[in-house]
């Protein structure tokens, strides 16, 4: 297959890249490089370029024809999308409609979404199934939200085929440790966790220990980015019998405390890592916990990565080296 991978330098799309190029598919990368990294591409070929920019992407699909198109591009801060959400709407859902009229023009009838379980909002139950209710309660969730939307509406509209991974938390990084988690600044628990560790950066705080929980730490459900990858192949494996807008959580179905990860980085790296207690961090859900058995039914999807000490020790191989 030659596929289109948006946002293929990114974090996710970069596990993406190599995992696909490793099965023997063309890849191809569009990315504006805002939050990713050129390197991250390895050695797929790399279209510089922003999906606001109608001009580039006609230019991108007539230079190519593409079997299938990923969409991992996104602006993916909830708390700045709170402050932000023009820029959240604008990049994340017209950012979108230009690429799917660019696939539409260009005949390119399937597509993998990437969204996120920050469509459910505050969740109604520990364990989210496809069905919950999506409530988002942050201009990134609703932007995600939007696409899911459209998608649907494309679907009867033009017949678009689409498979949208709703992720959990997206962790861990490919074993060769060449390519990982490296965002600035940096929010998320295990990368700030392995820095930490490594005396880096400003500290590890807890964000909220009075969680009804059973340490009083959220619980969140941590899933590996190989693991997201290899859904979003059978994603496409799907589509090629499957008409329709179709969506799938993605999670190990398993949630574990901040205080847990903590402790497993610290088996792991065999390092104390210091934190302190913090108050709540705003929009903190106590528990997200996915219900992946869609994926399993109808996707034959199962992680690969259910040992949190496992998922940990990837992330470190590739926080241990010097950084892009
Ligand atoms: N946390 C800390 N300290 C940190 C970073 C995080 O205590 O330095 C805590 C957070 O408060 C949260 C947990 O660790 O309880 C996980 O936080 P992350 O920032 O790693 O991930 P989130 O669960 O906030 O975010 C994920 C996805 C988002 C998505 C969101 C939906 O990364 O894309 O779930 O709630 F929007």
């Amino acid at each position: 297959m030659k596929v289109l991978i948006c946002g293929g330098a990114g974090y996710i799309g970069s596990h993406m890249v190599r995992y696909l190029s490793a099965r023997g598919h063309e890849v191809v990368v569009f990315d504006n490089l805002s939050t990713g990294h050129r390197e991250a591409a390895g050695k797929a070929t790399l279209v510089v370029g922003d999906l606001l920019d109608q001009g580039a992407l006609s230019s991108l699909f007539r230079a190519h024809h593409f079997d299938v198109v990923m969409h991992f591009c996104a602006l993916s801060l909830v708390g700045v999308s709170v402050g932000e959400p023009y820029l959240y709407y604008q990049n994340n859902v017209a950012g979108t409609l230009n690429l799917l009229q660019a696939m539409h023009v260009a005949g390119v009838d399937k597509l993998v979404f990437s969204s996120t379980a920050a469509v459910f909002g505050n969740p109604e139950t520990e364990l989210i199934e496809e069905t919950h209710s999506t409530r988002p309660i942050n201009p990134y969730g609703a932007s995600k939200l939007m696409v899911e939307r459209i998608l649907a509406d494309a679907a009867l509209a033009y017949g678009l085929r689409s498979v949208t991974l709703r992720y959990f938390n997206a962790a861990g990084a490919d074993p060769s440790g060449e390519i990982g988690e490296a965002h600035e600044p940096e929010t998320h628990l295990i990368p700030n966790v392995l820095r930490a560790a490594l005396r880096r950066g400003g500290g590890l705080k807890v964000f909220g220990d009075d969680y009804a929980t059973r340490d009083g730490s959220c619980v969140r459900d941590y899933v590996h980015v190989n693991d997201l990858a290899s859904a979003h192949l059978k994603g496409i494996e799907f589509m090629e019998h499957q008409e329709g807008a179709h969506v799938f959580n993605l999670g190990n179905g398993q949630g574990f405390t901040v205080l847990e990860i903590i402790e497993a980085a610290q088996r792991v790296t065999g390092v104390e890592i210091p934190f302190e207690k913090a108050p709540r961090r705003a929009g903190d859900p106590a528990v997200l916990v996915a219900s992946s058995a869609k994926a399993h039914r109808l996707l034959g999807w199962s992680p690969a990565y259910t040992d949190m000490d496992a998922l940990i020790e990837s992330a470190w191989r590739w926080h241990r080296r010097p950084r892009f």
